[in-house]
């Protein structure tokens, strides 16, 4: 099938665009190389061995889509583009609904003309919030506490009114739970601009000394070990869900919402002794305050995904730090 990765030069596209090429898809990349670098489709041609189309372009430019929509015969789009930064969202938020929403609208006005109707859509756990209860399924009430999170939600919401008139569309949204860790040719991997915010890239700036100390952020909470719980999951993981959900499309019509996480959290603590052991190096940390806007713990209910989609996480979290440390020493 001929696929469009909007972001695709991104972290998780990039592992995406391996998967699917591996699985014999055709895939073109549209980034503008807001958050990426030219480099990683480079890289990716590396891994597959053989060119693949890139464009540098922006989801908010129509024209440009609709060109590129005839000129590749695309079949289908997986909507990765985006900006993605909590913390950042609240300082420039008309920024984050632009490139968000009106960018993703601009996307599906454009597919709508060109008669492209199937859609994968990369959404977030963030659209739920703090947690009501634990595991979340996707049923749990949405109430995203940041302009990002919000994005993530309208676009959901504008895809939902999108598929009452047109009954041929088929859309399945992924809310990802944390991607972490990187391919294992230590190729591909995640590469936050300037100091990093989520907690995977800074322990391994860390543990490569190109940051002193990890801040761990409040050990009075009512977890296992008084420190935030997550479900992790391995990127190559996620990329390979992005497979199944596009076989799934082809039988459904309508949209559909699956978490993708392992169904089990850890602990930063747990997080930290995960990658000690697979550096083999110490990870120097000291207990911060609690980080605002943090919940105590959050993890998925996967049951949907995994029976509907026949999909389940694969890689345990030791093999995510593996590949993250791997990826750290490649690219230093
Ligand atoms: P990323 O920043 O590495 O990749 C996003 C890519 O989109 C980048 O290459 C960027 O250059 C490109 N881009 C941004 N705006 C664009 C535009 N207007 N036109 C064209 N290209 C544009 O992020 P990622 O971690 O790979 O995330 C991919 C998607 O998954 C995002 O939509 C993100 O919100 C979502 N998501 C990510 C996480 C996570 O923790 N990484 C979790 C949940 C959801
Ligand atoms: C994980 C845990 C921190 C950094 C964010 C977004 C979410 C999604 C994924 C896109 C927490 C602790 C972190 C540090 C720490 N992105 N931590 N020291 O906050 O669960 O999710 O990224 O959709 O929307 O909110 O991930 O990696 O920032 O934090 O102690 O330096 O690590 O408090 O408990 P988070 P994270």
């Amino acid at each position: 099938m001929n696929i469009l990765l909007t972001g695709g030069a991104g972290y998780i596209g990039s592992h995406t665009a391996v998967v699917l090429v591996e699985a014999g898809h055709n895939v073109i990349i549209l980034d503008n190389l807001c958050n990426s670098e030219l480099a990683s489709i480079k890289k990716i041609e590396e891994i597959i061995c053989r060119k693949i189309s890139f464009i540098n372009g922006d989801i908010r430019d129509i024209g440009l889509l609709e060109s590129l929509f005839k000129q590749h015969q695309i079949e289908a789009v997986i909507h990765f583009a985006g900006l993605k930064a909590v913390g950042e969202s609240f300082t420039i938020p008309l920024e984050y609904y632009d490139n968000n929403l009106i960018g993703s609208i601009s996307l599906f006005k454009a597919m709508d003309i060109c008669n492209v109707k199937k859609l994968i859509f990369s959404s977030s756990a963030t659209v739920y919030g703090a947690p009501l209860y634990l595991p979340v399924d996707e049923k749990h009430p949405m109430s995203p506490m940041s302009p990002y999170g919000r994005t993530k939600l309208q676009i959901e919401e504008a895809l939902s009114d999108l598929i009452s008139p047109k009954k041929e569309w088929k859309i399945v949204s992924l809310r990802y739970f944390n991607p972490v860790g990187a391919h294992n040719s230590g190729m591909l991997g995640e590469k936050p601009r300037g100091i990093p915010n989520n907690l995977m890239p800074f322990i391994s700036q860390v543990t490569s000394r190109k940051l002193k100390i990890l801040k761990v952020y409040g050990n009075d909470y009512a977890t296992i070990d008084g420190t935030g719980v997550r479900d992790y999951i391995h990127v190559m993981d996620l990329a390979e869900g992005h497979l199944n959900a596009l076989l799934y499309l082809n039988g459904m019509s309508g949209i559909e919402k699956f978490n993708l996480g392992t169904g089990r959290g850890y602990s930063v603590l747990e997080v930290i002794s995960a990658y000690q052991e697979a550096s083999g190096k110490k990870v120097p940390y000291q207990i911060d305050s609690r980080r605002t806007g943090d919940v105590a713990a959050i993890y998925a209910s996967c049951d949907r995904a995994n029976s509907i989609l026949k999909w389940c996480a694969k890689r345990s979290l030791l093999e995510m730090c593996q590949s993250s440390w791997v990826f750290e020493n490649s690219n230093s």
